[in-house]
């Protein structure tokens, strides 16, 4: 089976962008990491990264027949995005969702998420490690 690892929109830039916050790890990195894992775990992985909110809508859709759980960080759609939350409505698996960065210790706008009322877990201010620990949640859930 296949985990889709899904990436909103800057964190192409991860590395560069804020790393004060975000850690010094290159969203490579993070693929990196997650493929060696995956292989342990024995999934496939699909690894994307959007900074287009139609573009991860279509992903999470396609997901409805090539994938069996989704690990996402909406990065800002998280914030903002009903048709993310919509479209994870329409899949039947895990879905776990990452922040790396404790959006809980930031402005008030980053204390709400649209996808945490259909995530089956969250996890939140572990830097990269979330995505690692995210996928060690699905392969646990999907047993
Ligand atoms: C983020 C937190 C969001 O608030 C922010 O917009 C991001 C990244 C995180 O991984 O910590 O782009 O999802």
């Amino acid at each position: 089976g296949t985990i889709l690892v899904l990436n909103g929109p800057n964190l192409n830039l991860l590395g560069q962008r804020q790393p004060e916050i975000y850690g010094a790890e290159t969203l490579a990195d993070v693929e990196a990491a997650c493929r060696t894992l995956a292989a342990e775990l024995g999934f496939d992985l699909a690894f994307r990264q959007s900074n287009r909110e139609y573009e991860l809508i279509d992903w999470i859709h396609d997901a409805r027949e090539t994938a069996r759980a989704i690990v996402i960080n909406p990065a800002a759609f998280t914030h903002t995005s009903v048709a993310i939350l919509d479209a994870l409505n329409t899949f039947e698996g895990p879905v776990i969702e990452v922040h790396i960065s404790n959006v809980h210790q930031r402005e008030a706008f980053r204390h709400h998420s649209y996808v945490s009322q259909r995530a089956d877990g969250i996890v939140v201010g572990c830097g990269t490690q979330g995505y690692e620990l995210a996928l060690q949640r699905v392969a646990r859930l999907l047993g």
